[in-house]
């Protein structure tokens, strides 16, 4: 293992007011989202949305790295350039979502556990040849009555652990994602104490494995009230109970910590992740790996018109940009347009 690179690339990632991009939606995902807006979800269209999304000018001012998907990671401009290649050439770093999705798992009802080690060796050595340098595994994880079950804490603590070790066997840096869905009725400390003993068991499971934390990501949903839970929380308890709950269950060598959006509005995305680093004194970088809260404005203005490539880009840089103030807790609502 070149720990040595590893920790260039991971320390790369969170790097003073920069985060990722996440635009690695799996078929079904794209599909959906597409849906939603009228869009066919063709290889052609994705090419399209994703090709303007990879080319948008300015984005390495606030995006370090972007996460792809197999399809993305092989797809060209219209001028026959790789689209890692495009990233690379503006200095953002090429990763890809290597897991192959979350499957039932047996004998726990409505849990999921995540799928996709098998082959993971030869695929992670193709990808590094295409040029990714981080690979991205999600595992959920729902708050429910009686759940989540240990049974799918340890399933998925192991299977992420797992796909780590072989991404830094193999010179990619593994972002490991334990996403905790919103949906559902749940409280907001009910949302701490699930967080608290999902990353407990992550960590134990990427110690027993040799994984190396200071070339590890973190990526993790906020400590947020559910969804149709009658208690929403204010702003400075979601920042406070978040980064608390952070600081004392992820160990001071993890290279960056970094959120996903989960179905946040994009400004509360942005909103939030400024309060925490407004709170500081955290051992790790803070940052953002963004997909929903990033993207979405910028799907709408395609979907409407497939000409304003343009329009579609600015109003993407401009919320990487919001992003990229809220990573370094300097982000102001009134910098909204
Ligand atoms: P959202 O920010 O849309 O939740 O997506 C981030 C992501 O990569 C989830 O795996």
């Amino acid at each position: 293992m070149d720990l040595e690179a590893l920790k260039a690339t991971a320390q790369a990632m969170v790097a003073p007011g920069k985060g990722i991009l996440a635009i690695d939606e799996s078929h079904g995902t794209c599909t959906k989202r597409f849906a939603a807006l009228g869009l066919e979800c063709d290889a052609e269209n994705r090419r399209a949305y994703r090709g303007l999304l990879v080319a948008a000018p300015g984005a390495e001012a606030a995006i370090s790295g972007m996460i792809l998907f197999d399809e993305t990671l092989r797809q060209s401009n219209d001028e026959g350039v790789s689209f890692p290649k495009l990233l690379e050439d503006r200095g953002i770093i090429p990763g890809i979502k290597v897991d192959t999705g979350a499957k039932d798992l047996a004998l726990h009802p409505g849990e999921k556990v995540t799928e996709g080690l098998d082959g993971l060796r030869e695929r992670l050595a193709e990808y590094y040849e295409l040029g990714a340098r981080f690979a991205k595994w999600r595992a959920v994880i729902t708050i429910g009555d009686e759940l989540p079950s240990q049974a799918c804490l340890m399933a998925n603590a192991h299977a992420l652990a797992r796909y780590a070790a072989l991404c830094q066997e193999a010179g990619l840096v593994p972002m490991v994602e334990p996403e905790i869905l919103l949906e559902g009725p749940h409280s907001i400390e009910a949302c701490y104490g699930t967080s608290a003993e999902t990353w407990e068991i992550l960590f134990k499971e990427l110690a027993a494995q040799g994984v190396a934390l200071e070339g590890l990501i973190l990526k993790t949903s906020m400590v947020l009230p559910g969804s149709t839970c009658d208690d929403q929380a204010d702003l400075l308890t979601i920042a406070e109970m978040t980064v608390n709950c952070l600081k004392a269950n992820v160990p001071a060598e993890v290279a960056g910590v970094v959120f996903l959006s989960g179905g946040q509005t994009a400004e509360d995305s942005t909103i939030r992740l400024n309060e925490m680093n407004k709170i500081g004194g955290m051992p790790w970088p803070l940052s953002f790996s963004y997909g929903r809260g990033i993207q979405a404005p910028a799907l709408q203005v395609w979907a409407r018109d497939h000409q304003a490539i343009g329009e579609a880009q600015n109003v993407l840089v401009h919320r990487a940009k919001m992003n990229g103030l809220a990573a370094k807790g300097e982000y102001d609502i009134s910098l909204e347009v």
